[in-house]
């Protein structure tokens, strides 16, 4: 027979992304209300393993809700990467009664997350937190949209300065392994090229276009570079790009973590205080080792190791769209 479920931990692991605070407030808020006692493990799996708990009430998660960054911390440990390590951390969990688990992060917290549950046979429910949006099984993950606004916010200062100084500029935003923020930012910022590392970059073909924008008098740009690019980041492109090509000077900008932090927008908020809510309610229905999403708006669970392996696919037509539209 299942074991009853009376306390549910919650934490946030791996790179924090705005609207994580909403997700927190949302599962504290949605145990209280379907009877669970909730715990916040602090420094994610590195708090796990060293115990290190609170517990939770309704007013622990006020005036969170417009908050960035994470109330509860967070962390990338080594140590739970290991069987000892999570040996060591479900230890803690039965010493501290905490018989199930919500986890706010990406890749690297569900692949932790799946391991934990199917090594220990805790429930685990995860919600997809990351700016990266690169988790199968969601439209969007959490702080997505907000990572998006920072970004166009920045280059369209950015385009300001190219364009007084006709400056070809390479902006660099986040995403490892995954051109989501890139694709869709460089469309909303009229980028002249979108460098992702869903696509084989060719430096003969970036020229050619930026030749074709010189003849056509543009005399400035922007180039949105992925930092997975497989051509190696915006130094390396502007520099091969520049040994090349002479026509215009060049500058570098890395927007870097500054598009991990600030006030949740309103979709991340909605979508962090839904997924919370149905994290609970799933545990409470007897999921585990799955993810919550939102599909369509309708809520979707997709199995752990399913969200990290199957990469969310690149709509190709937004790639065609940001080519036909920068001539
Ligand atoms: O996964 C989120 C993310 O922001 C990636 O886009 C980026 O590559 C990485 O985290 C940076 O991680 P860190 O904060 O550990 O440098």
């Amino acid at each position: 027979m299942e074991k009853e479920i009376k306390r549910i931990g919650v934490f946030t692991s791996g790179g924090d992304a705005p609207g994580m605070n909403a997700g927190v407030r949302s599962v504290v808020r949605s145990c209280i209300y379907f009877g669970y006692e909730v715990v916040g493990i602090m420094n994610g799996y590195h708090g796990m393993i060293e115990g290190d708990f609170i517990k939770m009430d309704s007013s622990s998660v006020s005036n969170i809700i417009q908050r960035g960054g994470t109330i509860l911390k967070t962390a990338r440990s080594k140590e739970f990467m290991t069987e000892e390590g999570r040996e060591k951390a479900y230890k803690q969990l039965q010493k501290a009664g905490i018989d199930a688990l919500v986890a706010i992060g990406g890749n690297g917290t569900f692949t932790g997350a799946d391991k934990l549950s199917k090594e220990h046979q805790v429930p685990v429910v995860g919600m997809p937190g990351t700016i990266d949006n690169d988790l199968f099984g969601t439209d969007f993950t959490i702080g997505y949209d907000t990572a998006l606004n920072t970004v166009i916010e920045a280059v369209d200062k950015i385009r300001d300065t190219a364009s007084s100084h006709n400056r070809l500029f390479f902006i660099e935003v986040m995403g490892r392994d995954a051109g989501f923020i890139a694709l869709n930012t460089g469309i909303a910022c009229g980028a002249e090229d979108i460098l992702i590392p869903e696509e084989t970059t060719s430096i003969d073909d970036l020229i050619k276009i930026l030749d074709r924008g010189f003849r056509q008098n543009k005399n400035s740009g922007i180039i949105i570079v992925a930092e997975g690019d497989d051509s190696g980041g915006a130094i390396n492109i502007a520099k091969k790009v520049n040994e090349l090509y002479d026509h215009y000077e060049t500058r570098v900008t890395i927007l870097g973590h500054i598009q991990r932090g600030g006030s949740p927008t309103c979709a991340d908020r909605v979508l962090a205080s839904r997924m919370g809510y149905e994290s609970v309610k799933a545990i409470k229905n007897g999921y585990k080792g799955i993810m919550v999403g939102i599909v369509d708006d309708q809520v979707a669970y997709t199995p752990l190791s399913k969200a990290i392996k199957h990469h969310n696919i690149m709509n190709k037509d937004l790639m065609e769209i940001a080519r036909v539209l920068s001539l």
